[in-house]
């Protein structure tokens, strides 16, 4: 090695001093601590264990949990709920290891904790910041009344791939919503006290970009560049962290060659020292262990290398705790290293207030007064209402009238266990509302008859997989031939059909990729036999991820997206197809036309051949057999008004850096019923140093017009929502002409540009 010696001292000075700075905690009550421990104790803080009461997510589950707590090996438990049991176990710490160190009780309360709530790909086309604040505070509220205090939630991961059955936990594929969103939920959970019994830390996950697996296949490679990377898939991570997010959570998949579970560019430099992030990482379910077979070395290698790139919580598989006093002892791992670790995980428990009280989220009067009660039943009812977007409505053939005969059928329509959706592990399916529940409750006057008319799938294999975590798929003793025949029957004296069909909950969520992602052949069939009467038709569509429904959009029928919308499923899907509430949803992913144009997504380059006219050109990028469009767009989604967009105007024709520019549009509703319209604004950087998306979404506005209303809106672009990560990773604006496109969907035409200087 040539090294010039003096600058070699400086650099190791440096490099001593700046890990003496983040071993030392700024609060003198976790530094006596840390002072007192040893290194045993701190590797102790370091693991992350399920005693195996809520749902598994991997092939393991801790074993000998209750001698692990006491001897002092156990920082956090996740899994364990109730303040009885909390406190069992909390009692357990305090009471037996030597400096009374209390627990962290994690939990996934991914989507509501017993009052479910939509998915959250559901929740984000509602594009409401406040409703999603507020549905992740009620869940804080439930949560902590039973004893839990760090919620592994928001999942911010980007998602462009709808075959990949986690894009159902996202805010689906936009940077700019996506932050917006990461950012409400962490307020939502952390409120503005963390050692308030009803806040929660929150744990932003899965840093990252694991949302970009290769071919949608659950845990598979990502493989990015880092302009796409920092413009597109980081910023709701960042978002998150700019919202004082207390945790982050390590993802299973590779980033650039190492997984991020043991990626320092990605936990140290990138987390740490470029955003400033101050809180403790913990790693995904064994995703330490994991880098075995992705090939990186012996668990301990990967403990060692995870550690060093400043992974701080090792969440189940025990790598920590079986293999870093080792490496202390070979001189492979340092104890400053370790002690660093436990100070950030000691951090977040002193910022609980948990060594003022262990037992301070441990009330047990408060799950009886705060869980489920009729209030937050009827905000999940409300914000299930507000995530239903209408892709179509034939001939209006929604909303139904209250005293129609209806024939419902559909496998989903009497589905209680297929209502909360994926990885609603706190929630109780059998408290959710049914299709059929809520149209006798919402429409008392109306005449129901019920038919199954068909099985989710016929395909038993499918049906195995699917179910378990319990009954999903249930199919029936009848032929599929008798169950049409029943609901064409049962059309025969209805003046409408409503076919509710689509995926069994757990068709989405971790581990349930699709490479075919069409509605199961067992209810097309059904859906065509329904249109073949004549009747008018409406399908409500439930399912976790877009799905290609080319062959259905086509029929003369109307379409309404539920998604799996909770414990009050049935009641709000019923508030709509009644006409009770105006559904203002608006897709936050693009839909597709078939499988082959996937990954798609609105802010795509042009390509130095581009065509704009979705028709096929020899030499153009485009296919043979498919438009380059999706089928449908990105903010897409219907009301049963209709909104008109005009006077579109930058208030300024020129800004300087630094300076914000307002847009104004005026948006009137033209048709017969109130409603609620997201206004959504994309912007055009014409000509920049690196390649600019054709549009890119930088504002939106939910608002409220009564028939025949007019409203002047007004959209401010800021100095950031015009700047972008250039070659040299810098965010910056660069001067030159913007154009804006306002309207109701990311195909809006209405445009218009000013110039930065
Ligand atoms: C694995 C999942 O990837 C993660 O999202 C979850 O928080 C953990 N399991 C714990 O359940």
């Amino acid at each position: 090695m040539n090294l010039n010696k003096p600058y070699f001292i400086v650099f190791l000075l440096f490099a001593f001093i700046r890990l003496q700075a983040q071993e030392r905690s700024n609060i003198p009550m976790v530094q006596e601590l840390l002072d007192k421990m040893t290194l045993d104790e701190k590797i102790g803080q370091l693991n992350l264990l399920t005693p195996g009461g809520g749902v598994a997510t991997g092939s393991v589950v801790s074993k000998d949990v209750e001698e692990k707590i006491k001897a002092g090996q156990v920082g956090g438990l996740f899994g364990v709920s109730g303040p009885n049991k909390v406190r069992v176990a909390q009692e357990l710490a305090v009471n037996n290891t030597r400096l009374k160190i209390p627990l962290l009780f994690g939990s996934d309360v991914i989507h509501g904790y017993k009052t479910t709530f939509p998915i959250p790909l559901g929740i984000s086309c509602s594009w409401d910041l406040e409703l999603i604040e507020e549905a992740a505070r009620i869940a804080a509220v439930e949560a902590t009344a039973d004893g839990i205090n760090w919620n592994f939630s928001p999942m911010v991961d980007i998602a462009r791939d709808p075959r990949w059955g986690r894009i159902a936990e996202g805010a689906g594929e936009d940077p700019y919503l996506g932050s917006a969103v990461a950012k409400a939920m962490v307020r939502g959970y952390q409120g503005a006290d963390l050692s308030d019994p009803n806040t929660m830390l929150s744990c932003v996950k899965h840093f990252a970009l694991y949302g970009a697996s290769q071919a949608g296949r659950d845990y598979h490679t990502v493989d990015m560049g880092k302009i796409k990377m920092f413009n597109q898939y980081l910023p709701p991570y960042k978002a998150a962290v700019d919202a004082g997010v207390a945790s982050v959570m390590s993802s299973f998949n590779d980033v650039d060659g190492i997984p991020a579970t043991g990626n320092k560019w990605l936990l140290t430099d990138l987390l740490r020292d470029r955003w400033g992030f101050t809180g403790f990482v913990v790693s995904d379910y064994t995703s330490l262990n994991e880098m075995i077979p992705h090939g990186l070395g012996s668990l301990q290698d990967v403990s060692a290398l995870s550690l060093k790139a400043g992974l701080d919580m090792d969440m189940v598989g025990e790598g920590f705790l079986s293999t870093l006093k080792k490496s202390v002892k070979e001189g492979r791992v340092m104890e400053e290293e370790i002690t660093q670790a436990c100070r950030r995980v000691l951090e977040a428990k002193h910022k609980l207030g948990l060594f003022d009280n262990p037992y301070r989220y441990l009330d047990s009067n408060r799950p009886k007064r705060d869980i489920l009660t009729p209030e937050h039943r009827q905000f999940a009812r409300e914000i299930a209402a507000r995530s239903f977007v209408l892709l179509k409505n034939h001939n209006t053939i929604l909303p139904i009238k209250k005293n129609a005969k209806v024939a419902l059928v559909g496998p989903l329509a009497d589905s209680r266990k297929n209502m909360l959706g994926t990885w609603a592990p706190t929630g109780n399916p059998d408290l959710a509302v049914t299709v059929i529940e809520g149209f006798k409750k919402v429409a008392p006057d109306a005449i129901i008859s019920y038919a199954k008319g068909a099985n989710i799938t016929d395909d038993k294999e499918l049906a195995k997989k699917v179910n378990v975590f319990g009954p999903r798929v249930v199919i029936d003793q009848r032929s599929p031939e008798v169950m049409i025949k029943e609901a064409v029957d049962a059309t025969k004296s209805s003046d409408v059909v409503v076919a509710v069909v689509g995926e069994a909950s757990e068709m989405s969520g971790e581990s349930a990729s699709r490479t075919d992602i069409s509605i199961p052949e067992s209810q097309k069939k059904l859906i065509r036999a329904l249109v073949a009467t004549g009747k008018p038709v409406a399908l409500v569509l439930m399912s976790g991820r877009p799905l290609t429904i080319a062959e259905e959009y086509d029929l003369p029928v109307a379409l309404l997206q539920v998604w799996h919308s909770g414990v009050e499923a049935g009641n709000a899907i019923a508030d709509v197809v009644f006409g009770d509430y105006n559904p203002s949803g608006k897709l936050t992913t693009t839909w597709p036309r078939n499988v082959g144009q996937i990954p798609i997504y609105h802010s795509v380059k042009n390509t130095g051949r581009p065509n704009p006219k979705d028709r096929f050109e020899k030499f153009k990028s485009n296919y043979l057999d498919a438009p380059n469009s999706p089928l449908l767009p990105f903010g897409h989604g219907l009301s049963y008004t209709h909104f008109e967009y005009s006077n579109l105007a930058a208030e300024k024709s020129e800004i300087s850096q630094n300076e914000s520019i307002t847009i104004n549009v005026t948006v009137t509703n033209k048709g017969n019923f109130d409603g609620e319209e997201v206004v959504q604004l994309y912007l055009r950087d014409v000509i920049r140093s690196i390649t600019p998306p054709v549009r890119q979404l930088k504002g939106f506005k939910k608002v409220f017009l009564k028939k025949g209303e007019s409203q002047d809106i007004t959209l401010t672009l800021k100095p950031a929502d015009l700047k972008f990560y250039n070659g040299a990773l810098e965010f910056v604006s660069e001067p030159g002409e913007f154009e804006v496109f306002v309207g109701t969907d990311s195909n809006c035409s209405l445009k218009t540009l000013f110039m930065l200087k």
